[in-house]
């Protein structure tokens, strides 16, 4: 995800993301870019402040400021970073297992779009947003459907001849999530569905 192909898959060329067996599919950069089906669920149920880890080109961020609700966009990715800024969204470069402003005191810590994916390790990154939301915050993430197997991945972005280096990638099912928050020190409060996308409110 990652690196220069992914800032090339951001400017509007076409990444594939090649898994260890060599299976490739196409990077879904334009699912990032306008509002998709399922956000408005989502989106209905973040209290400001609200942090969006691996905000991407900033769709969720801008939409939430756009209706006054508090928010702010963090990337490893600084093309996504200035992107997310031109189109009217905070959005800072930090990595979310950096130094993290309002740590401790964000009412709504997201990670839609599969984020629950980023660093290959779930329990890590669980563990690390339940350090960034207040005390009676939520972390509202998107998993994979029912039946979907929980997995880590070693993936890579190619376009061309031009290869990215290999990342781990995790997925988390809605069956397993429950299990995953307890072990995190977190629970489920809502498990819901909308446009046959899945997610859970910890
Ligand atoms: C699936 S894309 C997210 C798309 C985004 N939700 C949107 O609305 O456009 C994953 C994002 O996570 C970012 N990312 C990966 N590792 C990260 C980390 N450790 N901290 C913060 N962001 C990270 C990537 O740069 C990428 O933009």
């Amino acid at each position: 995800m990652i690196g220069e192909l992914y800032e090339e898959a951001l400017t509007g060329r076409r990444v594939e993301i090649e898994d260890g067996a060599g299976r490739r599919r196409p990077l879904p950069v334009d699912q990032w870019r306008a509002p998709r089906p399922g956000d408005a669920g989502l989106l209905a149920r973040c209290a400001g402040p609200v942090l969006d880890v691996g905000s991407g080109p900033g769709r969720l961020t801008v939409a939430l400021t756009e209706r006054g609700v508090l928010a702010l966009g963090i990337d490893v990715t600084e093309h996504a970073v200035a992107l997310t800024v031109a189109a009217g969204g905070p959005a800072l470069h930090r990595d979310v297992f950096g130094a993290v402003p309002g740590a401790g005191g964000w009412r709504t810590v997201l990670l839609a779009d599969g984020n629950i994916g980023i660093g290959g390790d779930p329990a890590a990154l669980l563990r690390r947003v339940a350090e960034l939301r207040a005390p009676d915050g939520r972390v509202l993430v998107e998993v994979a459907p029912p039946g979907a197997p929980s997995r880590v991945e070693s993936v890579r972005l190619r376009t061309g001849g031009a290869v990215g280096e290999w990342f781990a990638w995790a997925h988390v099912s809605a069956d397993d999530v429950a299990g995953l928050a307890t072990r995190c020190g977190l629970a489920v409060g809502e498990i819901w569905e909308e446009a046959g996308r899945w997610f859970a409110s910890l």
